[in-house]
Parts: structure tokens; sequence; C-alpha cells
């Protein structure tokens, strides 16, 4: 029997045949608009940094900060998340909520240059801040404490809301972070600081080139294990996520996104606030070397991860191609 016997009518490839015809019946679309760029500002240099382990990213002076949001904003790129270096680091991580600390500086400038056309966007965590790396504080017998670090994270909030930050986005994965930060931020008239929860945030082996950009070691070779979760678990993030709608979170995150497709799959499938996911420093810095090594075009590979992030259901990407993505959808 011939194939035409058995299906007359179907012929997927159809659809296929010409550019244009893929165009019409293509179910995804990657714009400029999903993007948020995670960029780094540090206290202590005279000159940008470039961060060997992620090629195209820098640690940036507050004025070279400034240059790369403003090619942002051209691009059309709608947010940036920032992450601060300090110039000292102590037990407790004050320079993260100092008002003279280096991202409330950033903010400042950024918002002052920039008004509401970039949305600017706060990590809230201590560990670049910590000279034990962790991203709470310390209990006696080493491990983090949990109440004891949402009373700083609350503090956090305040400066970062304070010195201009449209989003506080926490990330250190403690219990009752978003009730506690939204508690704090609407006690103190910032009602309308939006909180992007980090809520599905895994113990992951991919945030070893982001930890060279900020200079992060973990004391005594630790690890976050104790807080952030278990890659094993697909159910637990569901329960995060929802915890965190319910504590007051405007937009949840999973993270890092491209191992953790499944778990954005499932989000979207059951709640409804818009989702971000981090496609994170090692996903970039993987294909990057590749690229580097003439084993993959780095360019297509890039677009098609960025692309199957969106198409799993997340509305929110933050990369570290988001410039280069941007000028890609440009052409
Ligand atoms: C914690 C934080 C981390 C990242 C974002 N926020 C590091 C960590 O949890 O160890 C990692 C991002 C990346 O790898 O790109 N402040």
């Amino acid at each position: 029997m011939s194939i035409n016997a058995q299906f007359p009518k179907w012929r997927s490839r159809r659809l296929r045949r010409t550019n244009a015809i893929r165009r019409l019946v293509s179910e995804t679309q990657i714009s400029v608009n999903d993007f948020v760029a995670p960029l780094f500002v540090r206290e202590d240099i005279k000159e940008p940094q470039q961060i060997s382990s992620l090629p195209g990213v820098y640690q940036h002076t507050l004025e070279s900060l400034k240059l790369e949001v403003d090619s942002l904003r051209k691009l059309g790129i709608p947010g940036v998340i920032l992450f601060g270096i300090p110039k000292s680091k102590d037990e407790f991580g004050s320079g993260a909520w100092d008002p003279d600390g280096i991202v409330q500086l950033a903010l400042k400038d950024l918002k002052e240059n920039f008004g509401d056309d970039m949305t600017l966007i706060a990590d809230l965590c201590v560990d670049e801040y910590t000279n034990h790396g962790h991203c709470g504080v310390l209990s006696p017998d080493g491990t983090v404490d949990n109440d004891a670090t949402l009373e700083i994270y609350n503090q956090i909030a305040l400066a970062q809301a304070d010195a201009g930050a449209d989003i506080c986005a926490p990330s250190g994965m403690m219990d009752g972070q978003v009730s506690s930060i939204r508690n704090a931020l609407d006690s103190s008239s910032h009602t309308q600081t939006i909180i992007l929860a980090y809520s599905a945030k895994y113990a992951s082996s991919l945030y070893g080139p982001f930890r060279d950009a900020v200079d992060v070691i973990i004391k005594d070779g630790g690890d976050r294990r104790g807080y952030q979760q278990d890659y094993a678990n697909l159910r637990e993030a569901l329960t995060e996520i929802k915890a965190d709608i319910s504590e007051g979170a405007d937009i949840v995150m999973v993270k890092p996104a491209l191992s953790y497709l499944d778990v954005i799959a499932k989000a979207r499938a059951e709640v409804e606030v818009p989702i971000a996911a981090y496609h994170v420093s090692g996903e970039y810095s993987m294909v990057k070397a590749a690229e580097a090594n003439g084993w993959l075009d780095g360019e297509s590979v890039m677009m098609e991860h960025l692309l199957s992030i969106k198409r799993a259901g997340a509305d929110i990407i933050l990369t570290y191609a988001a410039k280069q993505a941007a000028e890609i959808l440009q052409d």
C-alpha cells in the first residue's frame, strides 16, 4: 500500500516549504521586549574589567555602566538587573544596604539618567557582600540563620527602593523572604515597588562564572544546598512558586533555565503571574566556549536556546546574551 493511500491528505512538509510560510505558522516569537540584561558594577575600579569566564561581560564602573545601559536602551531592551561588587566585604554584608553602597549609587544614577525608559531591577541578596560568601547571616553553627537574614533583606529592599529600583529581586532562597520584603516596602510607602522572586532557584553548578564575576568564594568549600533547591525536584518548585505568589510576588522566576524547561512549562501551566527564567552564567559561557573552539555556531545556538526558554513558557528572560540577541533580532 502506498503512503498516499494511508495518509491521503496530511502533509506536514507543506507548511515548511518557504520561509514566509514558516513565519506564518510559527508558534513562538522572541523579541527584545523579553530580555533583561544582567550587569555588574564594581566599587574600586577605574576602568571596566572583562570577566574571563563570561566573554563579552564586564565589571563596570558607574560611568561605563551608564554607557552600557544607554546602548541597551537604544536597542529596545526594557530591563537590566544589577549586581554589585563592593570594595570590602564583612560578616553581615552591610554594603548591600548602605545608601552609598555601589548598587544604590548605580540605581540613583541610572534613574536620574534614564527615568522610566529602563526598568531597574536590583538583585536582593548578601552573597556578594559577605566575607563568607553565603546568602545570609551565619548562626554560630555555621548554617544560615533564616529569620535574622530576613531583617537584613528588609533593609536592603528599602535601600534599593529609596535609590530608585523599580523591582527588587530576592535571590537568597530564605523562607518567607517575599512577605517580609513586601511588608517592609509597603510600610514605608514603596507600595509600587515590584517583587520579582527567585522562587525556584536550584543549587546548580552552572553559577560558576557568575561567582568569578562577583568575586564570591563560599567559605570552607561550602555550597548552597541548605537553602537552594535540589535539582532532583520538580513538584517542590511548584510549592515554592505558589508560596511566593501567596506572599505577594508579582513575578516568579525559575533558575537556571535550560536544564529546567520542564519546571518553566509546569509553572506556566499552573500559575497566572508573569514567569521569568534566568539563563545563567554557565549556560551562556558553555556556548561561548564552544564557539571559541569553532565547535558550534554560537549565534544560532544562543538564539535556539533563548527561543526554547520562551517556548517553555517564560515571559521574561534574564540573559547575558541580551545585547547580542537584540542586535541579531534587529538585522
Ligand atoms: C545570588 C545570585 C547568584 C546568581 C544570581 N544571584 C549566585 C548564586 O546563587 O550562587 C547566579 C547567576 C548566574 O549564574 O548567572 N545573589
